[in-house]
């Protein structure tokens, strides 16, 4: 399938921060794409310059096969898109910022309900913006960004600081646009869940490079049979070296709190000299919780931090 989105060697830096430090994909039609990692990856830079908002300092992009320059009115027409942080005229009602935002498209009355009603916003579509919860304002952007039948639908953060309930409702609505399969999504996050649930392909950022990237179980296969035992042991204090420095695999120790973390391949066979590891040091195990490995886990092997940091 034709790709709709080409990055090629992408480059971008600001006083000496490399915020896109090189950066080479690929995203097909109809699929969801995540791309996920923490703070100060580089995702923001990146889907602006996709957005046509930043200008790459070298590197190619190419959407549906065509570069910003010289192609903007048709690009405006095929992509959606939602900043990290949007600000509204607070003192609009919801319907007259999506009437607004419609007028720009040449679109009617129609087209602005069928949004409400696909946002979920039909009660409130009378309320001041400045008056909507986090979950319905990122609601709000998601309905102005679907508003012109986007091909390319691009969402900076779209569930970050939302509670549960909010988080899920726009997962929701996403889960539905994706039954369609009329666009293609590209969403930024840090959460592992929102990347794990939504989209069927991952590219894990960190310090403006794309480290890995694959479907969920494919990013996760290689180590299909590790298991993450976290446990939590009855010596707060205890120094890292106490533990980590003759272990029979490599244990992560955090002596603030007691905690500590191994990755097993075969826990059959491993436990038990795990806990003979433990008596051998007179070391009492109060808790532990074995559990799949996670894309978290994953990103702590490549970087040494968590994507939360
Ligand atoms: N306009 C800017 N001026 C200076 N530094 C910036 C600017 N935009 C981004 N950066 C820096 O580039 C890096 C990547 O930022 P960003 O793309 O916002 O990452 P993310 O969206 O993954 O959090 C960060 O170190 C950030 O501080
Ligand atoms: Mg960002």
């Amino acid at each position: 399938m034709e790709p709709v989105i080409e990055v090629r060697s992408v480059y971008k830096s600001f006083k000496g921060v490399h915020a896109v430090n090189g950066v080479d994909l690929e995203i097909s039609g109809g699929g969801f794409t995540a791309l996920l990692g923490p703070n100060g990856a580089g995702k923001t830079t990146l889907v602006e310059m996709i957005e046509g908002i930043q200008k790459p300092d070298r590197g190619e992009i190419l959407i549906n096969g065509m570069q910003w320059k010289g192609n903007e009115e048709s690009l405006r027409h095929i992509i959606g898109l939602s900043l990290q942080e949007t600000r509204f005229i607070d003192k609009l009602s919801v319907r007259e910022i999506l009437r607004l935002f419609a007028s720009f498209f040449d679109l009617g009355k129609k087209r602005v309900s069928e949004i409400l009603e696909l946002v979920g916003l039909e009660s409130k579509s009378r309320s001041w913006v400045g008056n909507l919860s986090g979950g319905q304002r990122q609601r709000l952007a998601l309905g102005i960004a679907l508003l012109n039948s986007p091909k390319v639908l691009l969402l900076d953060e779209p569930t970050t600081g939302l509670d549960p309930n909010a988080r899920r409702e726009i997962w929701s609505i996403l889960l539905d646009l994706k039954k369609r399969a009329e666009t293609s999504l590209v969403l930024t996050t840090h959460y592992m869940e929102e990347a794990e649930k939504l989209c069927d392909h991952i590219m894990i950022m960190d310090r403006g490079e794309v480290l890995r990237e694959g479907g969920l179980d494919q990013l996760l296969a290689e180590d299909e049979r590790e298991k993450i035992i976290e446990f939590t042991l009855d010596a707060p204090g205890l120094p890292k070296d106490a533990i980590a420095g003759d272990a029979p695999f490599p244990i992560e120790w955090d002596s603030s709190n007691g905690k500590g973390r191994v990755a097993l391949d075969n826990i059959e066979t491993q436990m038990p000299v795990f806990f003979d590891f433990l008596r051998h040091k007179n070391l009492h195990m109060k808790n532990m919780e074995c559990r799949k490995k996670t894309l978290d886990d994953l990103f702590t092997e490549m970087t040494g931090r968590r994507l939360h940091e």
